[in-house]
């Protein structure tokens, strides 16, 4: 009997997903001749059994499209919604899908929501790999994740873009950039754009300083600044007033410590976005200001080469572990190689920029404002 792979897509999109799918498929098939099941979208479509046959002809012609040609979907594996306002733990189902298409590993393609996925899974006795993609590139224990390169392809190119307004009108020009609770995408752009000042989460921000670096430069000639700020930056007084809340939650029973986690919720919602901090910035300046929300922008589109080769040579390598016997693992790139990485050793953690990483010393050096 033929050998089988399922393999889905999960969480928010990202270049790279159809090269990886591709290189999965044509590496099962040609060189350990096993056949790909994919399931569409994501693992609500593996609870559904909502699937096609992924052959050669399905595979062809979607290296360079952006998105995911099997779709995806946010979902809890063991808190599946049921469509009737229920949650429930559906990996048992999920097994038996699997099963029943006398499938032996299920690859799941995602971020950080996929991984904890992947790890309940396989503890409910389901054979699973994962490959790292998202834009954010906040994914642990791998070097990169493919989504990323892309993302920092087509931020650059909007700092770049943006240059040359701000510097016609003299303007404050504050650009927010994906990276959801990481600052690698806006310092990546940020330093490779030419940015004047670059917030991230890692680094809570002092707007007086961020503004005193502003005035610094219009006095210095330069009457126009740069601002990229990751979407997930704060300010020093947020930042504060969050740790309070967190340190609130030490000792508590999981209900009471639910109750401050919704506070918590509701306080990110809350708390000050990139419009105001462009805002506030004018005032304390004096000069104009205007905002861009790069958006899902930064998610679509063609992949990069770059994201092409990696997101391929991971898709090969994972198909080469399944057709060894290897499960429970993330198959994560480490410099020119990759690596098995047991799924609990990358799942639950976040990969944040570190402070003392080279990309901050650089901006440091050049005199890119950070916010402290
Ligand atoms: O994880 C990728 C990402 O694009 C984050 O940068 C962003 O915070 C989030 O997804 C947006 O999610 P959605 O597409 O569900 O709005």
């Amino acid at each position: 009997m033929t050998r089988s792979i399922g393999i889905l897509t999960a969480g928010g999109d990202s270049p790279g997903l159809n090269a990886a799918i591709r290189a999965v498929g044509k590496a099962a098939q040609r060189a350990h001749g096993m056949e790909v099941i994919g399931f569409l979208d994501g693992f609500v479509g593996l609870m559904q059994d909502r699937f096609t046959r992924l052959y050669d002809d399905e595979l062809s012609g979607i290296l360079t499209r952006g998105g995911t040609v099997l779709g995806t979907s946010r979902a809890k594996v063991d808190k599946m919604e049921m469509g009737d306002g229920s949650r429930k733990d559906m990996r048992s189902e999920m097994k038996a899908v699997l099963d029943g298409h006398g499938i032996e590993a299920l690859v799941c393609l995602g971020g950080g929501g996929t991984l904890r996925n992947a790890l309940k899974l396989e503890k409910a006795g389901v054979p699973v790999l994962t490959l790292p993609k998202t834009i954010d590139n906040d994914v642990a224990k791998t070097d990169v994740t493919f989504g990323f390169d892309t993302a920092l392809n087509i931020a650059t190119e909007a700092i770049d873009r943006i240059h040359s307004t701000a510097h016609s009108h003299h303007r404050i020009m504050v650009v927010e950039i994906m990276g959801h609770n990481v600052g690698w995408l806006a310092l990546g752009a940020g330093v490779a754009g030419g940015a004047d000042v670059i917030l991230m989460p890692e680094i809570p921000y002092d707007v007086e300083a961020v503004a005193s670096s502003i005035s610094e430069r219009r006095d210095s000639g330069s009457a126009f600044s740069i601002v990229a700020v990751a979407e997930g930056a704060i300010s020093n007084e947020d930042a504060a007033a969050r740790a309070e809340m967190t340190s609130r939650m030490e000792g508590l029973a999981p209900n009471e410590r639910r109750i401050i986690k919704k506070e918590i919720k509701s306080f990110d919602e809350r708390v000050g976005g990139t419009t105001e901090l462009a805002s506030r910035l004018s005032g304390l300046t004096g000069l104009e200001s205007r905002v861009t929300i790069l958006g899902h922008v930064q998610r679509g589109g063609t992949p990069s080469p770059a994201d092409r080769l990696l997101a391929t040579r991971l898709g090969a390598a994972c198909a080469g572990y399944v057709a060894e016997g290897v499960h429970g693992v993330l198959v994560a790139a480490a410099g020119e190689e990759t690596r098995a990485v047991p799924l609990k050793e990358a799942a639950g953690k976040t990969k944040t920029v570190p402070l003392d990483h080279p990309w901050v010393a650089t901006a440091r050096r050049l005199g890119i404002a950070l916010g402290d």
